[in-house]
Parts: structure tokens; C-alpha cells; sequence
């Protein structure tokens, strides 16, 4: 089965598509990064795609100001030119047009801090200790167009310690990001993603082994 085209979008540091990239190097990994897209032209995430001599392109939103739609042809073109097949979202901070959503219905992912649906939203770390969470951890989801909201493809959770601050209960679940987002493009590149009722089923079944990462378990 030839490789899945995959584009990262991103906006800033990029170590999620650092982790991507790293387990695409892999030649059975079911998935190539054939771009790292950018709205800012200064993502540290950039240089490192850039390094791993991978393919970058920048589409900045500012010049189109409040016309969403322009701003997403535009990134659509660059995905086109490239014959990407799946997007994977990844510290992309810019609110995506239903027009887009609906181009990528299935085929675009997003990376949350969260376990949804708790915490959608910014600040999840800081709302998941003012909320006295015991629990946290991270999601892969399909994008819908409501934010946060699409089926749920895996979950990673981590305990939350005592003295746990924003920044240290953050360190926790990024650990766990970079393991779960590379797992979850590997099921939806292998096809083994379906959506039945608005739930994802991997191999037919709603949690199969290996696709729920939990506190302790093995990478
Ligand atoms: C991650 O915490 C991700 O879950 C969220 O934004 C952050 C991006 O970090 N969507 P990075 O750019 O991947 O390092």
C-alpha cells in the first residue's frame, strides 16, 4: 500500500510535527509528511520541517484580514499542489471555514490538550487544575467544523500530581501528545478508521488495544 501524502499545519513550535515527521522516517509507517504549512512565516516549527528536509509552504493571514475564506483557498491550493490526502492539525491556531472542514470531512485531524469533550478551548492545563481534575491527558479527533468536537480517534491520559503547576501538568500530557498523535495518523492512514453514528470504531471496535494510552503504560 503506497504512503499516505500527509500535510502538518501548524502556527508556532511544532514539536507535535516533529513527532510526526520522526515516525514517518520509518519507511513502514503507513504515512509521508509531504508538507509542513504555516500561517506565520517565524514558526520555530518551520525551521525544524526545513532541517528534516521536508517541504514548507507559509501562508500568512494577515493580508486577508477577516476574509476567512480567502485565507483557506489559499492553504486548500497549497494542499492541492502538493496532492496532499490527509491534514493533520498541530498547534494551528486559525479558525477553519465549514467550506474547508467539509473539503477534509474525514480526512483531517486535530491534536487537543484536553480530554474531550472536557476543556475544549484554550487554557486547557490551567482549567483542568482550577477544576481539581485528578485525571488529564490528550485527544486526536477528526475536525468538524464546531471546534473541538469531531469523533474521537484516541486518548491519551496522565495522572495529575499534587503539586503539579501549569507549565509541569503541560511537560506531562506533551509527553503523551507525541506518542498519541503518530498512533492515531497511523490508524487513519491504514484505514482502519470508520465513523459509525458520529463515533469512530478502529478494526470495527470502539477501543481497541493499543489506541487509549494510559498513565504508566508502555510507549
Ligand atoms: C499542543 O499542546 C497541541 O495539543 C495544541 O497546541 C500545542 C501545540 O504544540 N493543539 P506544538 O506546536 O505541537 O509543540
Amino acid at each position: 500500500m503506497s504512503r499516505k501524502r500527509v500535510a502538518v499545519l501548524i502556527s508556532g513550535r511544532g514539536s507535535n510535527m516533529a513527532a510526526l515527521i520522526e515516525a514517518a522516517k520509518d519507511r513502514n509507517y503507513p504515512a509521508e509528511i509531504a508538507l509542513v504549512l504555516s500561517n506565520k512565516a517565524h514558526a520555530a516549527g518551520l525551521d525544524i520541517a526545513r532541517a528534516a528536509g521536508i517541504a514548507t509552504a507559509v501562508v500568512d493571514h494577515t493580508p486577508f484580514g477577516k476574509d476567512r475564506a480567502g485565507f483557506d483557498a489559499a492553504v486548500q491550493a497549497a494542499l492541492v499542489e502538493r496532492r496532499i490526502e490527509l491534514v493533520c492539525l498541530a498547534g494551528f491556531m486559525r479558525l477553519l471555514t465549514p467550506g474547508f472542514v467539509g473539503q477534509w470531512r474525514e480526512r483531517m485531524l486535530n491534536i487537543h490538550p484536553s480530554l474531550l469533550p472536557a476543556f475544549k478551548g484554550l487554557d486547557t492545563h490551567k482549567r483542568a487544575l482550577a477544576a481539581g481534575a485528578k485525571i488529564h491527558g490528550a485527544t486526536v479527533h477528526f475536525v468538524v467544523a464546531e471546534l473541538d468536537s469531531g469523533p474521537i480517534i484516541a486518548q491519551g491520559a496522565v495522572a495529575v500530581h499534587a503539586d503539579d503547576t501549569e507549565e509541569t501538568l503541560a511537560a506531562r500530557v506533551l509527553a503523551v501528545e507525541h506518542r498519541l498523535y503518530p498512533l492515531a495518523l497511523k490508524l487513519v492512514a491504514e484505514g482502519r478508521v470508520r465513523i459509525v453514528d458520529g463515533h469512530c470504531l478502529i478494526d470495527g471496535v470502539p477501543v481497541p488495544d493499543g489506541a487509549t494510552l494510559v498513565p504508566g503504560a508502555p510507549a
